[in-house]
């Protein structure tokens, strides 16, 4: 119930300005969003968020445009969240999703969803020092 996973708007959401429109999928959802914040990566982050995809030909080009801008990164938690996430974000190539409606570029892709429970644990501590995550309920 607890489950939290990483949710980056990539430069490309953020220069596109539809950064609202990503956060407002997750809140009309029903998440809860329990950190955020607009940074400058540098190469250092995008290498430990990406070190799998590190030998990849696409690598060089990947870093030029994770740091191509500021990235909103947020942590967003709730029920089947990381799962539940991915759905949301879908393929480029889908209809019905961010990626699907915001995005033609299998590259610039808007934003970034961690794959599984145990890589969203890695991923928020790249992005999140332990206490820029809320601990909060809605009382209604
Ligand atoms: P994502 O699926 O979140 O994680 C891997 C990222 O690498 C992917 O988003 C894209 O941003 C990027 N990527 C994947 N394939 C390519 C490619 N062929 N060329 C450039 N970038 C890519």
């Amino acid at each position: 119930l607890r489950e939290k996973t990483l949710v980056l708007a990539k430069p490309d959401a953020v220069q596109r300005r539809l950064v609202g429109n990503i956060i407002q999928r997750f809140e009309r959802r029903g998440f809860r969003l329990v950190a955020m914040k607009l940074l400058q990566v540098d190469q250092g982050l995008v290498d430990r968020h990406y070190q799998e995809l590190r030998h990849k030909p696409f690598y060089p080009a990947l870093v030029t445009y994770m740091t191509s801008g500021p990235v909103v990164a947020m942590v967003w938690e709730g029920y089947n969240v990381v799962r539940s996430t991915r759905a949301m974000v879908g393929d480029t190539d889908s209809v019905g999703t961010i990626r699907g409606d915001l995005s033609v570029h299998i590259s610039r892709n808007v934003v970034h969803a961690s794959d599984s429970v145990e890589t969203a644990q890695r991923e928020i501590g790249f992005w999140f020092q332990r206490d820029e995550l809320v601990d909060w309920e809605s009382r209604d």
